[in-house]
């Protein structure tokens, strides 16, 4: 897989004097059907997460308080997307490696992913998910 198919995904915003509000959708917004949302917070400052690829899940990121940045790389190009809009979503094809860091006080980076949590699903040593890019 490769970066070009990762990016940000406009997500649709309803704007109220009350107060806004963006939905999301499986298969609609994002390309996959919702089964796992997870999030991030109390992150302390300085930390750094992911630091892995998967093998099949995809996902979108989002941040849905303050703001952090998500470096992503495909073995071969790294592009790196700072998110501060809760209308925002940065969808993650798999076998792409992640890293979040530069999180500001009080982030919360939500997840939705395309599966249930399967550690089996992780590359976590960044050697052997270039062995498996290379092997194709
Ligand atoms: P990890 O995916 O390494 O977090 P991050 O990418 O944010 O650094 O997960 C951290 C721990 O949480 C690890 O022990 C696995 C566990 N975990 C679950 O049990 N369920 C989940 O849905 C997720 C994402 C993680």
């Amino acid at each position: 897989m490769n970066i070009g198919r990762c990016g940000i995904i406009d997500l649709p915003k309803i704007e109220d004097a009350r107060g806004n509000l963006t939905f999301i959708e499986g298969g609609r917004h994002v390309p996959f059907d919702i089964k796992r949302v997870y999030y991030l917070y109390d992150v302390p400052g300085g930390a750094e997460r992911g630091g892995h690829a998967h093998k099949e899940l995809e996902q979108l990121i989002v941040a849905m308080a303050g703001s952090f940045d998500v470096v992503l790389n495909d073995g071969k190009e790294t592009k790196r997307f700072h998110l501060n809009r809760s209308y925002y979503g940065l969808y993650v094809c798999p076998m792409i490696w992640r890293e979040l860091d530069n999180f500001s006080s009080g982030s919360v980076c939500m997840v939705l992913a395309s599966n249930l949590y399967d550690e089996n699903d992780y590359f976590r040593n960044y050697q052997q998910y270039l062995e498996a890019l290379r092997a194709g």
